[in-house]
Parts: structure tokens; C-alpha cells; sequence
């Protein structure tokens, strides 16, 4: 029996995903929005094309939890996106109420789920997602530093004019303004990015990093980045159903790990079919563990403002 994957918001970001799970073969995938014919439009788009892709995984549309239970994973991109007039705060609190009312959803639909959380600000959404669940903190995670790495990595390529592959970026923190990539963890085939390029190029890709989303906001003027990030996900929903073991940094709940007690963040994490097997300590320098501190304040700050 293949393993089924439900994407809660059938928006830019929970198509693509559920795009890139079906065109892979590797599950059948149910497509959830709150908008009635969307979803349906979507997945029928989708499974027409399933011939041409010589694959028999099969995708739903719908508007109803029931039609997700006993999912595997459980992706949720639904939420709003920033409008005119509409501050931080008024986004914050109006996608952490489709976060939780989906939650209370899956608790009861998919009692063994594993829960990918993207919406933004996705760390907090990640601890509303876990404390609303009850779910094992093993199995509720965010997605952010992989499209974060993945962002630095090209940048790299790009300059450098090397093979991605042949890249390891790392990127801590929260998935926002505070993120931390980390140059020192940063190499090509092993050799030190400081070897390679100047400290004043690193930063300024580091820079590029840290603003990759705002740039693609920028140049799309209506909506934000998707094919990334839903690669990103990607990434996460094949390293668990096939049991990858990857070591890949995405948003976990620390109780103690790198100095923090009761926050999700961006820390590196073994991923495989039990969610997260495993948190990853490196150890930091004074400086980068004051950036991780502080990134962690924008997290526990939003997360006060929830009163999670
Ligand atoms: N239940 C289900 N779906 C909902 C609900 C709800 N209560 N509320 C909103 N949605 C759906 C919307 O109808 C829309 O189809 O969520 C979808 C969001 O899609 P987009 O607006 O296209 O947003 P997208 O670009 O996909 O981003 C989704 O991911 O990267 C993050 O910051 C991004 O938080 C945002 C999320």
C-alpha cells in the first residue's frame, strides 16, 4: 500500500508540494483547502497528468478532514498571506487560528501522523502545531532551513561556478529576519568557503540568504516564493517515507539543546521514518551563540504574544 500525504492549503506553496509528491511516485496525496472547487481543480489538473508521468499514485481534492485520515504526513501550508494594512501581529494571530482548527482536525483524523509545518512564522506555528496535537515532538517539525541552505547553496554554485552537489550549507535559527547561516559549517567538497572566496563576498551572500524571500516577494509583487519552498518540503516528506536518515536542518522542539528550553528552532536534525530521530548539537562560538539567542527571542516573543 502506498503512503498517503495530505497538504492542508491547496495555495501556491501546498500545490506545488503536493505536485512534487505525486510526480514522485512514492504516495498518494490528498489535497485539503477551506475554498470549495480549488483543491478538486487542482487535483484533477494533477491526476490527468499522472499518465504522461507513467505513475499510478493517485491525489483527491477536497474540503473535508475526513478524506485525509490515517495520513502518513501531514503538511500545513494553509494560512494567509500579508495584506495592505494588515501588520505581523493581525497575521500572526489569523493563521495561528487555521493552524490550530487544523490541528484539532489531524489530532483526531491522523492520530499517528508526522506533521510538516509551513506556514508562517513557521517556528511558532510548529510549537502551536505540537502543543495543539499532543502530538510527539518527534513528530512535528518545520520546514525553513532547508530552503534556507538551499537558497545560500545556489547562491554559491553561482559564484563559484561549482556543482551544487558539491556544496554543504548550514543555516540555524529561526526562519525569519534572525536566521544564522553558518559559513564555518559551509564547504565545498570539504574545503572551508573561507578558502574559497573573500570574507566580504561570504557575507554578502550570507545577506542575500537572509533576504532570499523578500527578493522573490519583490520581483513577484503578488505573493512569495513556492517552487523552493515546496521542494523543501519535498525533501522532508521523501526523507521520512523512505527512511532517509538525512541529516537536514529543520525546525525542532529543544528542551535544552544549544541553551534553549521549550522552543521550536532551526537546528540540525536526523530525519527518518519516525520523524526526528534525532537533534544534532554543534558546538557554537560565543558570537554564534548570541545570534542563536537572539533569534531565539524572535521566536518566544511571537510565541508570548500567542500565549502558546
Ligand atoms: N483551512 C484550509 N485552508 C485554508 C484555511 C483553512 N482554515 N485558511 C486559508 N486556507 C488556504 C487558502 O484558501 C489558500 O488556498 O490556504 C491557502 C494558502 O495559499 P496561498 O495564499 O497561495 O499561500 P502560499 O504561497 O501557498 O503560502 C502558504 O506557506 O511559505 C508559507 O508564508 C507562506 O504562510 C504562507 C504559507
Amino acid at each position: 500500500m502506498r503512503k498517503k500525504v495530505s497538504i492542508i492549503g491547496s495555495g501556491n506553496v501546498g500545490a506545488t508540494t503536493a505536485l512534487f509528491a505525486l510526480q514522485s511516485g512514492i504516495a498518494d496525496v490528498v489535497l485539503l483547502d477551506i475554498v470549495e472547487g480549488i483543491p478538486q481543480g487542482k487535483a484533477l489538473d494533477m491526476a490527468e497528468a499522472c499518465p504522461l508521468w507513467d505513475i499510478s499514485s493517485e491525489i483527491k481534492g477536497t474540503n473535508d478532514y475526513a478524506d485525509t485520515a490515517g495520513s502518513d504526513i501531514i503538511v500545513i501550508t494553509a494560512g494567509f498571506p500579508r495584506k495592505p494594512g494588515m501588520s505581523r501581529s493581525d497575521l500572526l494571530h489569523a493563521n495561528a487560528n487555521v493552524v490550530k482548527a487544523s490541528c484539532r482536525e489531524i489530532a483526531k483524523s491522523s492520530p499517528n501522523a508526522i506533521i510538516i509545518v509551513v506556514t508562517n512564522p513557521m517556528d511558532v506555528m510548529a510549537q502551536l502545531a505540537w502543543k495543539t496535537t499532543e502530538f510527539s515532538c518527534k513528530r512535528v517539525m518545520g520546514m525553513g532551513g532547508i530552503l534556507d541552505a538551499s537558497r545560500l547553496t545556489s547562491f554559491i554554485s553561482w559564484e563559484l561556478q561549482v556543482a551544487p552537489e558539491d556544496i554543504e550549507a548550514l543555516v540555524l535559527g529561526g526562519h525569519g529576519d534572525d536566521m544564522i547561516p553558518l559559513s564555518r559549517f559551509t564547504s565545498v567538497k570539504g574545503i572551508p568557503l573561507t578558502e574559497l572566496m573573500p570574507k566580504r563576498k561570504i557575507e554578502s551572500l550570507i545577506e542575500r540568504t537572509k533576504k532570499g524571500g523578500a527578493e522573490i516577494v519583490h520581483l513577484l509583487q503578488t505573493g512569495s516564493a513556492y517552487y523552493a519552498p515546496a521542494a523543501a518540503t519535498f525533501h522532508m516528506i521523501k526523507a521520512i517515507l523512505l527512511d532517509e536518515k538525512r541529516l537536514l536542518p529543520c525546525s525542532a522542539y529543544l528542551n535544552g539543546e544549544y541553551g534553549v528550553r521549550d522552543l521550536y528552532m532551526g537546528v540540525p536534525v536526523i530525519i527518518g521514518k519516525d520523524g526526528i530521530e534525532k537533534i544534532i548539537e554543534v558546538k557554537l562560538s560565543r558570537e554564534e551563540k548570541t545570534r542563536f539567542r537572539k533569534s531565539s527571542s524572535s521566536v518566544r516573543r511571537l510565541i508570548k504574544i500567542l500565549s502558546i
